[in-house]
């Protein structure tokens, strides 16, 4: 098993690729911490992950053999950040891994001189400023163990433009940015920072996956226009699952990739060699 005795923490834990790397890591192994904001924000054009959803990634999570510890936090909040890192570090005594995949699609859909200051905050403020405190609280316990791995969720809106999500692009180029320069700082303290990509996610009943819907309704199309664009785009016949990113995920949060920091992994069904 991969991360036998390894503690790992995952954002945006309640669903989506967040569960699917939550269960992942317990499949191998691993005692997990789940943080996610389990509740709406007005700013967010959608409803985010409920508690009910929390609860079953933890219920998922323990018939895997992992202790679990559940926190409810908004990542724009560096406190209650803090506060959900020092109960994860109190009760396992160490995190070995952070993945940092709490991320909003929306407000999305318009030009970028239409965006309002609230709705270009919204975006950087979860996607971007959440990733960072939650790196802020982690890296503490990580650079005092002289070991750890930091995975950030990222995107291919990471890589290159995606017409009319100009908040999300920038949030995930930023978010690059600073998986490298984090990667630089902490490399000689053997802690490990790179970033997935995911691509064209399928929306995966089994974990309540939503994003590409999130995706069709900021553009007011339907799922099934959406993932008609979505294959067109890639290179393979079918759509990224979230259990694919969970894959690289663990990946990168292990010792198999220990020589691995700095990079930038798509996870795109061949999205990006085109
Ligand atoms: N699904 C895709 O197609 C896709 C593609 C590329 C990248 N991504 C990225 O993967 C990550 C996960 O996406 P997903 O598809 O599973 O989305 P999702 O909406 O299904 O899950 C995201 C989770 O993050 C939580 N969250 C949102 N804002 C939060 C906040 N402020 N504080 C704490 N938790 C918060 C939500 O409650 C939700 O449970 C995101 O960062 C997203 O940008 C997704």
């Amino acid at each position: 098993m991969a991360l036998h005795e390894k503690t790992i923490v995952i954002t945006g834990a309640a669903r989506g690729i967040g569960r699917a790397c939550a269960v992942r890591a317990a499949e191998e192994g691993a005692d997990v911490v789940l943080i996610d904001i389990a509740g709406d924000l007005p700013e967010i054009p959608y409803a985010l992950g409920s508690a009910d959803q929390l609860e079953q990634t933890a219920q998922q999570c323990r018939k895997n053999g992992a202790s679990v510890l559940v926190a409810t936090a908004d990542v724009r909040s560096r406190s209650a950040v803090s506060s959900a890192i020092t109960a994860a570090a109190d009760r396992f005594g160490q995190i070995d891994a952070l993945i940092n995949n709490a991320g909003v699609g929306a407000p999305s859909g318009k030009f970028a001189h239409d965006f309002t200051d609230e709705e270009w905050h919204a975006i950087l403020d979860v996607n971007l400023t959440g990733a960072w405190h939650v790196i802020t609280a982690v890296a503490p316990v990580m650079v005092s163990q002289r070991s750890g791995s930091i995975v950030n969720v990222a995107s291919t809106a990471g890589l290159v433009g995606y017409r009319h999500f100009a908040g999300y692009c920038a949030s995930k180029h930023g978010l690059i940015g600073l998986t490298k320069a984090a990667a630089l700082d902490y490399a000689p303290l053997n802690i490990r920072v790179n970033a997935l990509c995911p691509g064209p996610v399928r929306d995966d009943p089994a974990v309540d996956g939503q994003m590409t819907s999130v995706v069709a309704d900021a553009l007011g199309i339907s799922y099934e226009e959406q993932e008609a664009v979505y294959l067109e785009s890639v290179a393979t016949d079918s759509l990224v699952d979230p259990a694919d990113v969970a894959g690289a995920a663990i990946w990168l949060a292990g010792d198999d990739s220990r020589k691995v920091t700095g990079t930038v992994v798509p996870v795109d069904a061949g999205f990006s060699a085109r």
